[in-house]
């Protein structure tokens, strides 16, 4: 009976606790309803109405991110951000970074992830490999500007941008577009050219055919990013000329053409100013220039000053660490950073969440059409690649040939760079595979000695740790002799694959990576021997992510074919140009000289550590004090090489066809410049197969008050598919700004008087049609501000020096 008692009493006590927990959480949760009632909900209530009712804590977590745990980095490698912020599951595992919710105001967290060659995530989830998040890996960005096609880039943007939105992304950390200054700069992969009309209009088009899907883009790294030693520290010493013409013009062209939703600004500094540091850079020239309307966040963790960030109008810090979040806080407090700044900076944040899927409550379904979205990173492969030569039509191939395949990247295709440029694909299909596919005889003794010797080298490599140390490529297994002569009696041609890879944390260096290994250069003599003396070919294909030294070989070579780092259905793509299902139709956005000391200032390259620190050189992820100057000014890759008549192995804008193709009727609209003029140019495929035909337009200025390159790039198109005796006319336009050089004596783009001659070819050094028109009157273009100047003038490069 006294236990029946006490259970009762229990169980009346357990019923009370219950009404009162019932009662305390409907209370708690009618008042939080009642005050999210009364407090203004984002997307509901005016913009400034939610910033107003934002308490000064709740700003500085909107300005600053959630914090980065990639796998791989040991506890405690990277700052650490909120520890609060830890126990907050990851939406999209794998994902570069996060924003701040504010649930109360309606304000949802965005996710933000790599990179610009897809989608970088997490494959597996919680160690449950039953469902996979595979995001299909495209090609590099230096390939995408061979196809110089804004139409096809923009289809790849439009494929790209679905998994974006169909992983529940809000926004894409690309594109990448620095400028090719080295050939050794380790993320030129990343990136598209060494001029910046070329690199301005494909990013533009990557930007609307990403932004079509409803995501963001982050354009990046703005700016002057063109290297990676001590990336966090290095000052790049630019005149504002170079800035202007070369290294800041891609990203206007990029703001003006597509208007992206956000801009990532660099590691380094310019002219003694981080660049996340830099009102002159933000806001004077991005958003007042410029125009732009977007958000800008830094690249991440850098900058030295979270508060110099907010002020110049960088609005996100990204990813994020208490240290930031306690500075910023404290300003706020002391009035350092003034509570209209901060406001500016928290209404950038809010406009991207109002526009993003997220905010928009858009369903995601994690599953992408990766088979759709495989097949155009096969056709932009294609379509891009760049063959470099073809002696005695080497090239197409037959179907039925056998193939003897050499290099290990023939077996191993490098599909794209490493670092945040990576992406975690499902599969790669190599060349071995490709050429099998597309009917050829891949020789079968071959294929086994490199499967066994891949599969060995591989298992000998130490374990990775992480993103930014990549595993070493394989070094070239050394051909038997036996083996070799065997295959050059049993193949009908031979094919060799030199294979590079580099990206995030580091640059390349001259010997054996810009320049062949020893190996290399022994395998590349041997086959050709072997098959030469067979009366058999040799074909070399480059899978490289950036420029190689090519003139010192490429006699040996029958074909040459530039497959660059073409993606995961690279082997695919390679196969569709050498079988001749696709005419090669790229061209090089970057020039390949004829030997590393050939380009300007290569010796300085990528600069020099600042010995009165006594900092030894750092790590990426803190650098040391370094600085760079450019002393070549605007004489960068073809504006060089041209100008000062330094032959180079393949200059910009070459690239071969299976057929080839007649200028012909080159025609100005005046032949006097009144603000705005056209040129039409009729282009017939007078060879034997369809093909498309890369056009440009160069224009030679007078030499007025500024100096001038020889000549530059100021327009190009692309032919759709000419049948053979195919024509087609393809209209360019010109307007002053096209004319004008940037004149740091008055803070003025203009354009000189004189006669100006606009050069249409197949390349820059192949000009094919040439006509002239007169500008009476030196005409201003624009009045800019003066800003960015260096600390103290810069020795640059003279035409004199020729
Ligand atoms: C890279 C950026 C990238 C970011 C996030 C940085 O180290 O420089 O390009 O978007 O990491 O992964």
């Amino acid at each position: 009976m006294k236990i029946k008692i006490s259970l009762l009493l229990a169980a009346s006590n357990a019923s009370r606790f219950r009404t009162f927990a019932t009662c305390s959480l409907l209370c708690s949760s009618f008042l939080a309803s009642a005050q999210a009632q009364t407090a203004p909900q984002l997307g509901k209530a005016p913009l400034k109405e939610v910033i107003a009712a934002l308490t000064p804590e709740e700003k500085v977590k909107l300005v600053v991110g959630m914090g980065f745990y990639p796998a791989g980095f040991p506890e405690g490698i990277l700052p650490p951000s909120d520890p609060e912020d830890r126990k907050v599951p990851e939406k999209i595992p794998g994902a570069a970074g996060r924003t701040h919710a504010i649930a109360r105001l309606g304000i949802p967290s965005l996710t933000l992830s790599d990179g610009p060659a897809g989608v970088r995530i997490d494959p597996i989830r919680g160690g449950d490999s039953t469902k996979t998040y595979y995001a299909t890996a495209f090609p590099v960005a230096t390939l995408l500007a061979s196809s110089w096609d804004t139409t096809l880039v923009r289809k790849v943007g439009v494929a790209f941008g679905s998994e974006v939105r169909d992983f529940g992304i809000d926004v894409l950390l690309a594109p990448g577009m620095n400028i090719h200054r080295n050939p050794l700069g380790g993320r030129n992969f990343e990136y598209y050219s060494e001029d910046p009309v070329v690199a301005g209009n494909i990013a533009a088009a990557m930007v609307n055919g990403i932004e079509s899907n409803g995501v963001g883009t982050s354009v990046k790294h703005f700016a002057v990013n063109n290297q990676e030693f001590n990336r966090m520290q290095l000052n790049s010493k630019v005149s504002e000329r170079a800035l202007r013409e070369i290294y800041l013009k891609g990203f206007q062209i990029v703001v003006r053409k597509a208007q992206p939703w956000t801009v990532m600004s660099s590691y380094n500094l310019v002219n003694g100013t981080y660049t996340s540091q830099s009102r002159d850079l933000l806001t004077t020239l991005l958003r007042g220039e410029w125009g732009f309307k977007g958000l800008v966040m830094t690249d991440w963790y850098g900058g030295k000053n979270p508060v110099a960030q907010l002020q110049a109008g960088n609005d996100l810090l990204m990813p994020g660490t208490t240290a930031q979040t306690q500075a910023v806080l404290a300003a706020l407090k002391s009035g350092q950073l003034t509570t209209a700044q901060i406001d500016a900076n928290v209404a950038r944040v809010l406009t991207l969440v109002l526009q993003s899927p997220t905010f928009k409550g858009l369903k995601y379904t994690s599953q992408p059409n990766l088979k759709a979205d495989a097949a155009v990173a096969r056709q932009a492969a294609a379509e891009s690649m760049v063959l470099l030569r073809n002696e005695g039509k080497t090239l197409p191939l037959a179907a039925g040939r056998k193939v003897a395949l050499f290099g290990n990247t023939s077996y191993n295709l490098i599909a794209g760079g490493t670092g945040s440029g990576d992406v975690n694909r499902a599969y790669t299909i190599s060349i071995a595979q490709g050429l099998t596919n597309a009917g050829l005889i891949v020789n079968a003794p071959l294929t086994q000695a490199y499967g066994q010797y891949i599969k060995g080298e591989k298992a000998k490599l130490p374990k990775t740790k992480g993103l930014l140390d990549p595993a070493p490529v394989i070094a070239e297994m050394p051909v038997d002799a036996s083996l070799l002569t065997q295959q050059s009696q049993a193949a009908d041609v031979a094919l060799v694959t030199i294979g590079r890879s580099a990206g995030e944390g580091g640059d390349r260096k001259v010997e054996n990576d810009f320049t062949l290994s020893a190996a290399e250069q022994a395998l590349l003599k041997q086959v050709a021997t072997a098959f030469h003396a067979q009366g058999k070919k040799m074909v070399v294909v480059l899978n490289v992510g950036g420029v190689i030294e090519v003139a010192s070989w490429r006699d040996q070579a029958d074909a040459i074919l530039l497959a660059w780092q073409p993606g995961q259905e690279g082997g695919n793509a390679v196969a569709d140009v050498l079988r001749g299902t696709v005419a090669p139709s790229g061209k090089l956005a970057t020039t390949f000289p004829a030997k590393y000391d050939d380009v300007p200032y290569s010796k300085d390259f990528p600069g020099r550590l600042l010995a009165s620190t006594g900092q030894a050189s750092g790590n990426s992820l803190t650098g040391a004090p370094s600085e760079n100057t450019y002393e070549e000014g605007i004489y960068v890759g073809y504006r060089y090489y041209n100008t000062f008549q330094v032959k180079p192995a393949y200059e910009f804008g070459y690239g071969l066809s299976y057929t080839t193709f007649a200028y012909s009727n080159l025609k100005l609209s005046a032949p006097t410049f009144a603000g705005k003029m056209t040129a039409t140019v009729t282009v017939t495929n007078n060879g034997p197969v369809a093909g498309k035909e890369v056009v440009q337009l160069y224009l030679t200025a007078p030499s007025g008050k500024l100096e001038k390159p020889e000549s530059e790039l100021k327009g190009f198109a692309k032919t759709g598919l000419l049948q053979p005796s195919q024509s087609q006319t393809l209209t360019f336009s010109l307007t002053t700004a096209d004319l004008a050089s940037f004149d740091t004596a008055t803070s003025s783009w203009v354009a000189d008087a004189g006669t100006y001659k606009v050069k249409v070819g197949a390349s820059s050094l192949n000009i094919k049609q040439t006509a002239s028109f007169a500008v009476p009157k030196a005409l201003v273009a624009e009045k800019a501000h003066k800003l960015l100047a260096p600390q103290a003038p810069i020795t640059e490069m003279k035409l004199s020096q020729k």
